[in-house]
């Protein structure tokens, strides 16, 4: 049944709404509205400028409406007269074909169609630096291996066990948090659900966690590479697809290799055909190009692919196969928007599983010290433009995620780069100046 948001807020006791959409660029946008006037905006939907963020359109483009999604409303654990409402762009009385939200409501319907349920868990990691960003926040956070760091961890467990909080009063089912492998970097984990579920939530946790930061005079990240020779921000996602009640997970074959059924691999080999293309969506920044294909960290391991190939129990290739029944993605980064992340997936995966694909031979090897005994290994794109121009080539890609989608990605991608492109680096003066 669908929620009522004006019922919901006077059993909660919200008084004010946040309708939110997210851009192409993964930006966050929100108008703040009372409680009495939701039950317009909820049948109406909140009214913006869409040339003001990022989604392709001019100054004359009719009004944007954001339809609030009831399912995702979720009120704020840290100020709890507001709530939070991811909505759905429309314009003109019809879905806005290029707005990550519908993107990927129109994929999972591709994937309902055929009766399957993709669900995925991801774990979107951090760094805690101090409010203007400079540095990490804690100075005695300095070990050479400071993955699982007791004692650093703990220096911030106001933080982490707050926003942990807040996860169980959702209902979220979070099950362990960790100090991860940079100085200043932690990940919390919770349970997987279905994909949209899986966005919302991530969405949601992003603004959580900083706003909870921001509450505690701090700054968080999910920059993909923030500081050079630290292990970047990683959002590895774990995926598997189910029968459409949700009951049977058909990746699941306790005889097959790895416990991954004939399903699991031709998903997996839609991932693996794809990937190329697929990094224009999973990594989308300038600065993701410097986690995956980064040189060694100081800790040791960047933790990041540098090329397409996949394996069983092992953290040094782009897909892992941890547990029978699901493979994890370990190509996407913090940039990556959360709703085109799961869609990009979702197309591949169903493109290899109708094209019965191969993902090819898993290489149990050290992938940071034998990758090259895989020549022929096709390596990932090395910087944001040679990404885009795979997704360019990749005309079946486009077409599962959408046309209006992809070229309105391009378009504002092509201007993004070329604005990077513009700007003068202080290595090239370095490198330049007594040429
Ligand atoms: N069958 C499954 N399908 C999709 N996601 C799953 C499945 N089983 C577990 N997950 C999710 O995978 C994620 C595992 O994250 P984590 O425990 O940090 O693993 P690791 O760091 O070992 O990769 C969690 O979000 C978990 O709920
Ligand atoms: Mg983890």
């Amino acid at each position: 049944m669908k929620k009522d948001l004006t019922e919901f807020a006077a059993k909660c006791g919200v008084k004010y709404f946040m309708v939110s959409y997210t851009d192409l660029f993964g930006a966050q946008r929100a108008k703040i509205v009372p409680t009495q006037a939701m039950a317009d905006m909820q049948k109406d939907g909140a009214g913006f400028a869409g040339f003001a963020t990022w989604l392709d359109l001019s100054p004359a483009h009719p009004d944007l409406f954001a339809i609030p999604d009831p399912s995702s409303v979720v009120q704020l654990p840290w100020k709890k007269e507001v709530a939070w409402v991811a909505a759905d762009c429309t314009m003109d009385g019809k879905p806005l074909q290029q707005a990550p939200r519908v993107v990927l409501k129109r994929v999972v319907g591709a994937a309902e169609a055929e009766q399957l349920r993709v669900k995925t868990g991801i774990e979107a990691e951090f760094f805690l630096l101090n409010a203007d960003g400079s540095k990490i926040s804690d100075e005695f956070d300095t070990a050479v291996k400071p993955c699982y760091d007791q004692q650093a961890i703990m220096r911030r467990y106001d933080v982490i066990a707050e926003i942990c909080d807040h996860m169980l009063a959702l209902g979220w089912n979070p099950y362990q948090n960790d100090h991860e492998d940079a100085n200043g970097q932690f990940e919390m984990n919770w349970e997987f659900d279905d994909t949209l579920s899986t966005a919302d939530k991530h969405s949601f946790f992003k603004f959580m966690v900083k706003s909870v930061a921001e509450k505690h005079g701090l700054r968080a990240t999910f920059m993909p590479k923030p500081f050079k020779g630290l292990t970047g921000n990683g959002c590895h996602c774990h995926v598997s697809v189910w029968d459409k009640d949700g009951k049977t997970n058909t990746f699941a074959d306790k005889k097959a290799e790895f416990g991954l059924s004939d399903r699991g691999r031709q998903f997996l080999g839609g991932i693996m055909k794809h990937a190329s293309a697929l990094a224009a969506i999973t990594n989308p920044a300038v600065n993701s190009y410097k986690r995956i294909n980064a040189p060694r960290t100081v800790s040791g391991a960047t933790w990041a692919p540098n090329a397409v190939t996949w394996t069983g129990n092992n953290r040094t290739h782009m897909v892992r196969v941890p547990a029978p029944g699901r493979f994890e993605l370990r190509l996407a980064d913090g940039a990556a928007n959360p709703y085109l992340l799961q869609a990009a997936i979702i197309a591949a995966g169903l493109s290899g599983m109708r094209g019965k694909a191969d993902p090819g031979p898993h290489y149990d090897i050290d992938m940071y010290k034998e990758g090259n005994t895989i020549p022929d290994a096709p390596k990932l794109p090395l910087n944001l433009l040679d990404a885009l121009r795979e997704y360019d080539k990749d005309t079946e890609l486009q077409k599962a995620l959408g046309p209006d989608f992809s070229s309105a990605y391009l378009t504002l991608k092509h201007h993004e780069w070329n604005s990077y492109c513009s700007h003068l680096t202080e290595w090239e003066r370095q490198t330049t100046l007594d040429v």
